[in-house]
């Protein structure tokens, strides 16, 4: 079973790590689409554009479950991928907002892209899910996707500690890593919000694609041992 992967850039590999431990016998193709990175800027109709080439790409690999490992492109555009290739199984990562509600923590922060935090799909999950006595934050970080893609240790410094600074007396016990490029610098977070429960949607991607291959009667023989073949894309040189 060919399986594809794709996101921005290196924020893929947190779901990709995952996938691999859920399904070693899979196949699995990873896209990480530098060349357009960050996509957390980029307008419905730009993004739509940019993940259809993806998907074109990942179709010529064989692959007919596709799995969107990037929050911004999922909340923006799965559906409508869904609907321009129906032959296609797509799978989203959509920011642990049902989990953090489930776990009945009381003060959510929920980081992303401002992509993701201005969604109709995110304002929709937490509709859906929030309890009673729950306060949830949205917080959108603009640039932070892009420093961590380059090492940039001060930029994310000055980010994380313009959110503490805002978020300080909220009483903080959860935070919903809503971009899959945020669980590489979750120690750093979690020094700024020393209490605070990190979550991010890995696992679960994992577990629904798992779930999904039964469903659809996709599932290899899980003694065969799988591959993994991996490509980023550049920006052109200015
Ligand atoms: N990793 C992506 C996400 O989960 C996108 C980061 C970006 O390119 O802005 O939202």
């Amino acid at each position: 079973m060919n399986i594809g992967v794709f996101d921005s850039g290196i924020g893929g590999l947190t779901v990709l790590e995952e996938l691999i431990r859920e399904l070693p016998h899979c196949n699995f193709f990873f896209y990480g689409d530098n060349k357009n990175n960050p996509y957390g800027d980029k307008s419905d109709e730009e993004l739509i554009r940019i993940t259809s080439g993806v998907v074109d790409e990942l179709n010529k690999k064989g692959c007919r479950m596709i799995v969107i490992a990037c929050g911004t492109a999922t909340t923006r555009c799965m559906d409508r991928l869904q609907e321009l290739y129906p032959d296609n199984i797509f799978i989203g990562t959509v920011p642990a907002v049902k989990t953090a509600c489930e776990k009945d923590f009381r003060n959510i922060m929920v980081m992303a892209t401002t992509a993701t935090i201005t969604s109709a799909k995110l304002r929709e999950i937490i509709d859906e899910n929030i309890r009673e006595g729950q306060n949830i934050y949205p917080v959108a970080c603009p640039g932070l996707a892009d420093a961590i893609e380059a090492n940039d240790e001060k930029a994310i410094g000055r980010i994380l500690n313009r959110i503490r600074r805002d978020y300080r007396d909220k009483n903080i016990d959860a935070i919903v890593l809503g971009c899959t490029h945020y669980p590489f610098i979750k120690d750093e977070i979690q020094k700024k919000f020393p209490k605070a429960v990190l979550m991010d949607s890995a696992r679960g991607v994992a577990r629904a694609v798992s779930r999904q291959l039964r469903e659809n009667g996709l599932m290899v023989d899980e003694k065969e041992k799988g591959t993994l073949e991996v490509t980023f894309t550049r920006k052109k040189a200015a």
